[in-house]
């Protein structure tokens, strides 16, 4: 039961969280709300200072410490910047805490959310605002989140931003100095591209994947304190790292802000309305970063992905087969093949669509989606048929959110499109149509259900988003309010993807936007899985699998096999093993031996997903940092009755054999020993023969490195044979 009460005692202290993340605050004399702890001490925090000498746990502008950037600033009715903000109501209950604050002198009450997820160890915070001024408010910057720390002078911040398209996942980490650092992304629809909007933070210094209580040295050296953070916004987010020296102390002050991106976007809100921020997740492990995506693979599948106990269908794709060149005939040969190496779902992808402007190329026919009739006479209807006599579920490919200018679509509904006054620009030859528009949010509706009616049985949609926003504008919103776009956009998106998940349950959806774009535990809520990174080179995929890893599981990350980078078969295969496995080749132009080797993945596949897609990751060796960066990488992943385990190990580059690690076998079951079998993907295993028909095998082994050849790959599963006291 949820009790309500005022705040009139002095020094009411309040907490909210679960293991070793969350928050203790305290009311002041004055009302002010302090943080008296963040992280392990949460629980158990005292306050034995004076209050007024903890700092304010969301200060404003106007009343906080004036040297620092403030979570919240907002420029009010009246035209005052300054917003002094003092407790009034605490509602708490089981892991929830709301603290309502409202302004001293204006009629503005801003309510702190704190939500502790005890079937994952992670705590979820966000902000509303309301206020019945006498006329609307700006926000000019709201975070969801803001902590307070104490950082080491070595202490570390990791973020995965690269250059952008088909650079997803790039992994940074470096030394938190004094100033203030912003991670921040841009580009409104596919913001994800350039910087995924979740960071990793080691405040006590440098931190590594695991405590190692095993006696082995892995090869990276202490565990350690580290803070994972996760921004749940489809829209531009931000992360604020504002570190400050103390006087007289080696340790510094870091304040932590995550949020939405206020960039351009001051939003003005109406007295009445309510304002929510995004919601921030954070988790804070004293074991390494291993814990760290735990508990983030956790909370993805018990609040974010739909269905993960479902294990995902081996996808076979024609994009990087057929890019737009296809006819029915085309398509049915893949279909054959997919069917006959043993994959279970076709994927037919752009370029099926289009009458007056076919879909031949990108720079036309999006956004015209009735069937290519020269391209396939016989309709959706005849591809899907044959995939599915074939034995095979059929997906269809769509991007209900844009628009070609060379479209009958938009000769017809030129002002379907977000812009402003200007003539907007082209990002991939198309526009971005306004989904605050009612008819263009119906529009996106029916794309979606008429692309699966025009398919009797379609049963998997991957939804796409190619450009970014350039023309902030919606003709929607009053000239006072045009920046609100870029929050408000991000709402009428989710509320498309709700209703389409709503009117299609039975309908897997994958999530894409060009890429990785568009990655987040928002956005991820209505769908299956996302494609991580349209960079399916298997050494670079390696790389943002390894960072991807860290806070989403791998039933959610498809990765397929491709010809990027030309790497052997037998490797892209495994790669692609580390994820929900697929196929995007052209089946029928492979060779004998390279389609061999993908049926035997498949088959590998089938074996080994349910340990890859549900199981407990493990990381073992890192091709991102530490002595086996760019040459080698190692992960696996153990069954949640611990009766079965998978281990992936890669060669990428040809390195020095004595300084091959040893492959650590953790997480299994300490009472029990295990058969260890190799999965080869080609005929000959020579290089797996060191592990292979190993017995005996137990938790904390030091399997020999089993590769010796740069670009091979090793599959091995280990299964229980024995429990001593079961
Ligand atoms: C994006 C996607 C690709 C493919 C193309 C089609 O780039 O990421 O996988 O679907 O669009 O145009």
């Amino acid at each position: 039961m949820r009790s309500f009460r005022a705040m009139t005692e002095p020094l009411r202290i309040v907490r909210c969280g679960v293991g070793t993340a969350g928050v203790a605050w305290l009311v002041d004399d004055d009302g002010r709300l302090r943080q008296l702890a963040a992280g392990p001490a949460w629980a158990t925090a005292t306050a034995d200072l004076p209050a007024m000498l903890y700092p304010q746990a969301y200060p404003t502008i106007g009343d906080g410490d004036p040297f620092r950037a403030t979570p919240l600033v907002v420029t009010h009715a009246n035209g005052m910047l300054t917003t002094r903000l003092r407790v009034v109501n605490v509602d708490e209950a089981d892991g929830h805490l709301d603290v309502v604050c409202r302004d001293e002198l204006l009629v503005l009450t801003v309510t702190n959310h704190v939500r502790a997820h005890h079937d994952c160890d992670v705590v979820e915070q966000w902000v509303t605002i309301e206020h019945d001024e006498p006329g609307p408010i700006t926000i000019a910057d709201v975070d969801a989140l803001c902590l307070q720390l104490m950082a080491a002078p070595d202490a570390e911040v990791c973020q995965f931003g690269g250059s952008g398209w088909a650079d997803e996942w790039a992994w940074t980490t470096e030394r938190l100095t004094p100033g203030t650092k912003l991670f921040d992304s841009y580009g409104g629809v596919q913001p994800h591209l350039q910087r995924s909007p979740v960071l990793l933070i080691s405040p006590d210094g440098r931190s590594a994947e695991t405590d190692v209580d095993l006696g082995v040295e892995l090869d990276v050296e202490v565990a350690g304190t580290v803070l994972g953070l996760s921004i749940a916004w489809g829209g531009n987010t931000r992360f604020a790292l504002d570190v400050r020296p103390l006087a007289g102390q080696e340790s510094r002050s870091l304040r932590v802000r995550a949020g939405a991106n206020s960039f351009a976007a001051p939003y003005v809100l109406d007295p009445g309305a309510v304002f929510r921020t995004p919601s921030v997740l954070w988790t804070w492990s004293t074991e390494g970063r291993g814990a760290v995506s735990d508990r983030f693979h956790r909370y993805t599948r018990a609040h974010a992905l739909r269905d993960p106990g479902r294990t995902r269908a081996i996808v076979s794709n024609n994009w990087e087969a057929t890019f737009f060149d296809f006819d029915e005939d085309r398509l049915r040969g893949l279909i054959e093949r997919a069917a006959a190496v043993g994959a279970e779902l076709f994927l037919l992808d752009d370029g099926w669509f289009g009458d007056r402007y076919p879909r031949d190329h990108d720079g036309q026919g999006l956004g015209d989606w009735m069937v290519d009739e020269r391209k396939l006479p016989n309709g959706l209807a005849a591809v899907s048929a044959a995939t599915i006599d074939a034995g095979l579920r059929f997906g269809i490919w769509v991007e209900p959110e844009m628009v070609n200018e060379r479209s009958e679509l938009y000769e017809t509904h030129p002002e379907w499109v977000l812009r402003d006054a200007r003539t907007p620009l082209e990002h991939r030859q198309q526009l971005l149509l306004d989904p605050l528009q009612p008819d263009v949010a119906a529009f996106i509706d029916g794309v979606v259900a008429d692309a699966i009616a025009a398919g009797p049985g379609t049963s998997y949609v991957k939804w796409d988003a190619n450009r970014p926003i350039t023309d902030s504008g919606s003709s929607t919103l009053p000239a006072d309010r045009q920046a609100n776009v870029w929050t408000d956009l991000v709402w009428a998106t989710w509320a498309r993807m709700a209703a389409v998940a709503e009117a299609h349950p039975d309908v897997d959806l994958m999530l894409c936007a060009s890429g990785g774009g568009r990655v987040d535990h928002g956005s991820l809520r209505w769908f299956h899985e996302f494609w991580t990174s349209d960079n399916t080179d298997p050494v670079t995929r390696v790389a943002m699998q390894w960072a991807c890893s860290h806070f989403f599981p791998a039933s959610a990350m498809a990765a397929h096999v491709t010809r990027w980078g030309e790497r052997p078969m037998a490797f892209a295969c495994a790669v692609a093993l580390w994820g929900r496995f697929g196929i995007d080749l052209d089946l029928t132009a492979l060779s004998d031996d390279d389609l061999a080797v993908v049926e035997r993945a498949v088959v590998v596949a089938k074996r080994i997903r349910d340990v890859v897609q549900h199981g407990r990751l493990h990381r073992l060796v890192s091709p991102v940092d530490g002595p086996h960066a760019g040459r080698r990488a190692a992960v696996s992943y153990v069954s949640a009755d611990r009766s079965r385990a998978v281990v992936l190990a890669y060669e990428l580059e040809a390195g020095e054999r004595e300084a091959a690690p040893d492959l650590l076998l953790r997480g299994l079951d300490p009472e029990a020993t295990y058969d260890l079998v190799a999965l080869p993907l080609t005929g000959d295993a020579a290089s797996d023969v060191d592990v292979a028909g190993a017995t005996g095998v137990r938790d904390g082994d030091a399997l020999p490195w089993p590769l010796t050849e740069p670009l091979t790959a090793s599959v091995l599963e280990l299964t229980r044979r024995y429990r001593s006291h079961s």
